[in-house]
């Protein structure tokens, strides 16, 4: 509420970035008492425990991956009420991402370009800061290949990061899928594609065995722009490899039904569109992923998803967790609440005795 009246209309004064750096630095040097007062506030539980891939979810509603790539407000973010974060995108190689400015409102759309290009503090200063503060919720790693790593070198590139954070990571998602890294989206068809899970896979056997310990789920994380027989491929490779499920979608780079004036976007230039704009696109990539797989493969719903409403349609069409980025710059921190609650109370009216229940409901 003061949120979308005040704080949001001081933020949306600065640019983007600018607002996004002072709320999450705020977020973060937030004395424990603020965080504690926000977690009795906001924290939610409307479904009982949610089994996922092995792992316990309080909720379905998390962080996706880009809003807090260096991990410095994972406690406070997690007082928010998420069920989960997924931190990063990180990489190898500290990187500082592209010339600024490189992320813009589209308020007349509710959505977002950005072309960050995944500017971090690299794998080995992420690790570092998150074993000292882990989130209280379930915490992925999203990870991805640094920019000065030629393409032929990618493989080396992630296993090196996937052995630095495999210690403080509940899962990995594979990012294969942003638009700002030159032939990233290149890794998500065919031979690039199986190399790669097939290599981390490897590695997580291995890292596994040493330490006696489970395998670590290892989540792919999907572009909205395949096409369906990429789709079909991708989805292929990633059950053949024994991926623990998929995150559907990244961002698009298609720039088509906005109402954002067509030369102020072309000025904004290249980049990931996300938000409002997205989510029929990716709503429907999560329910052709789960006919493929006769919903056997978990997924993570996620673009555009602003409403209750529009998580449960994400659910209905398969997904059985979700993540916000857009709808929380948008509405702010009381959205993750809201969507608990509206989600708690769209189940039961519709007849579904647990969430699990409503998962894939809405595919024919
Ligand atoms: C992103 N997203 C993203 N995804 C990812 O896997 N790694 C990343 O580093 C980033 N970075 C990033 C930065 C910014 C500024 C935005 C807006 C988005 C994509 C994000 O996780 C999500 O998939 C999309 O934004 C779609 O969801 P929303 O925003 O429509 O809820």
């Amino acid at each position: 509420m003061l949120y979308s009246s005040l704080l949001r209309s001081v933020l949306f004064r600065l640019p983007a970035e600018t607002a996004h750096e002072l709320a999450l630095k705020s977020l973060a040097s937030a004395p424990s008492f603020v965080t504690s007062s926000l977690a009795r506030r906001y924290q939610r539980s409307p479904f009982g425990k949610l089994k996922r891939f092995g792992l316990m979810f309080d909720n379905p509603v998390g962080l996706a991956a880009g809003f807090d790539k260096d991990g410095i407000g994972l406690l406070a973010l997690a007082s928010l009420g998420f069920g989960f974060i997924e931190a990063g995108t990180v990489t190898f190689h500290p990187q500082p991402g592209n010339p600024k400015p490189r992320l813009f409102r589209l308020p007349l759309d509710q959505a977002l370009i950005n072309r960050a290009g995944f500017n971090n503090e690299g794998a080995e200063a992420f690790v570092r800061r998150v074993s000292k503060a882990r989130p209280d919720c379930v915490l992925g790693v999203s990870i991805g290949k640094s920019k000065v790593t030629p393409f032929e070198d990618a493989v080396a590139d992630y296993l090196k990061t996937f052995d630095l954070v495999n210690d403080v990571a509940d899962y990995i998602a594979v990012n294969v899928s942003s638009p700002n890294t030159p032939r990233l989206r290149e890794l998500q068809h065919g031979e690039h594609l199986d190399q790669l899970l097939g290599a981390l896979q490897k590695r997580n056997r291995e890292l596994a065995e040493k330490h006696g310990q489970k395998l670590k789920p290892f989540l792919l994380k999907l572009s909205p722009d395949l096409s369906d027989d990429e789709l079909t491929d991708a989805i292929s490779v990633a059950q053949r490899r024994e991926i623990a499920g998929v995150i559907a979608t990244n961002t698009t780079t298609d720039r088509s039904h906005l109402q954002t004036d067509a030369n102020l976007v072309a000025r904004y230039g290249e980049g990931g569109l996300s938000g409002a704009p997205l989510k029929t696109r990716a709503t429907t990539m999560v329910s052709k992923i789960y006919k493929m797989t006769g919903g056997t493969l978990p997924v993570i719903g996620v673009g555009g998803i602003f409403t209750a409403n529009d998580a449960f349609e994400m659910i209905a069409a398969g997904a059985s967790l979700i993540q916000i980025y857009t709808g929380f710059i948008y509405e702010g921190p009381s959205i993750v609440a809201n969507i608990n609650d509206g989600l708690r109370r769209i189940v039961s009216r519709e007849g579904f005795v647990s969430l699990d229940e409503a998962v894939g409901s809405g595919v024919q």
